[in-house]
């Protein structure tokens, strides 16, 4: 099997080279470009093509990688929300994911955010290199005794459900199914998340219904003024809204691994070029607000697991045995 593999950095080649040991049936080649409509015609000849958290599977993109001959589209990632599925199974593309690689690396992450801009660790850590030992604008909050609020109870909200107890917390959350092996956890409705947590975290996919789910109303019923976390799809919370809120200090602190027009900042360096958008500055100019880009995956653990995986999505699609949970369509 011949995989054409878009969007890589040195570290996908890295842990995918390290991986193919255990394949040998399988062929790869590497492209620093992402997929779009114009990258897609590179397919040709490939079996199959794998792709990332910012690769565009739309319908047109789609149509072109069928025409090409792709049969199969890998996503190393576990969202899946920039694939039209529709248009995937109209052309008789398989799409299979990679779930849960590493939930615990997300969930460390999202607590990584939260404890950061509690502490003021950003802030912080810049202040001591200038040689200003002040405390002043550093206070934080014990998070021991306080409430946090997980939105998504799947294998990273379950893992963050678990170290927020770790903490101390009393752990509320919700989400459509409840996760039986959480009996630690009390399930409520959204409004009681906004209204009793200290810390809410995001840990559902990004779909129709959660599409802003964070939202003005949303924001309205927030009652404590909870540190939000966001590790989990940019479009869940609604950008402008959350800016309000800040401005309307409703949040004590907001980290963001995710944010709406993400798209062509996520893993490129642009430090020397104007940015086309306003969000991430505007965001940045906040004290309270730290921003990292789409890191929350990003461990050796994770790299291991995701190659794994994806390789073995391949061997399965092409033995006739695919692990149905990683399907897409
Ligand atoms: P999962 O499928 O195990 O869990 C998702 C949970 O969300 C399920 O329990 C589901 O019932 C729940 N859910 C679905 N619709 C909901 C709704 N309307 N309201 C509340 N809950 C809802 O997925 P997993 O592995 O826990 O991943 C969650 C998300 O995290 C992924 O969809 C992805 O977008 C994001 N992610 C982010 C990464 C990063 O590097 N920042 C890396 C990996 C995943």
């Amino acid at each position: 099997m011949k995989i054409l593999f878009y969007d890589t950095k040195p570290y996908d080649e890295i842990a995918f080279n390290m991986g193919l040991k255990d394949y040998p049936e399988i062929e790869v080649e590497y492209l620093k470009a992402d997929l779009n409509k114009h990258t897609a015609k590179a397919a040709e000849g490939y079996d199959a093509i794998c792709a990332f958290v910012s690769s565009d599977l739309s319908a047109p993109v789609l149509d072109i990688l069928a025409e090409k001959g792709v049969r199969l589209a890998l996503l190393r990632c576990a969202g899946f929300n920039n694939v039209d599925r529709e248009s995937a199974s109209k052309n008789g593309i398989t799409v299979l994911r990679v779930p849960g690689y590493s939930p615990e690396a997300i969930a460390e992450h999202a607590i990584t955010l939260a404890l950061a801009v509690n502490r003021k660790l950003h802030r912080a850590y810049v202040k001591v290199r200038d040689n200003n030992f002040a405390l002043s604008g550093l206070t934080g909050i014990n998070f021991y005794g306080k409430t946090a609020g997980i939105v998504g109870t799947g294998k990273i909200g379950a893992a963050m459900c678990r170290i927020c107890q770790g903490f101390g917390m009393k752990v509320i959350a919700y989400d459509k199914y409840q996760n039986p092996s959480l009996d630690f956890v009390t399930y409520v409705d959204l409004d009681t998340i906004f209204a009793e947590s200290d810390l809410i975290s995001l840990h559902c996919p990004l779909t129709e219904e959660t599409y802003h789910l964070i939202n003005a109303d949303s924001i309205k019923k927030i009652q404590k003024r909870p540190i939000l976390v966001n590790t989990a799809r940019g479009g869940i919370v609604d950008s402008e809204a959350l800016i309000r809120g800040i401005r309307e200090l409703k949040f004590f602190g907001v980290g963001l691994d995710v944010y709406e027009e993400e798209g062509g900042n996520v893993f490129e360096n642009r430090e020397d070029e104007i940015l086309e958008h306003s969000i991430v500055s505007r965001l940045l100019s906040f004290p309270n607000v730290i921003v990292t880009s789409h890191q929350a995956f990003f461990t050796e653990e994770a790299l291991h697991e995701i190659s794994r995986i994806t390789l073995e999505n391949a061997r399965g699609f092409e033995n006739g045995a695919i692990n149905e949970g990683n399907r897409v369509c």
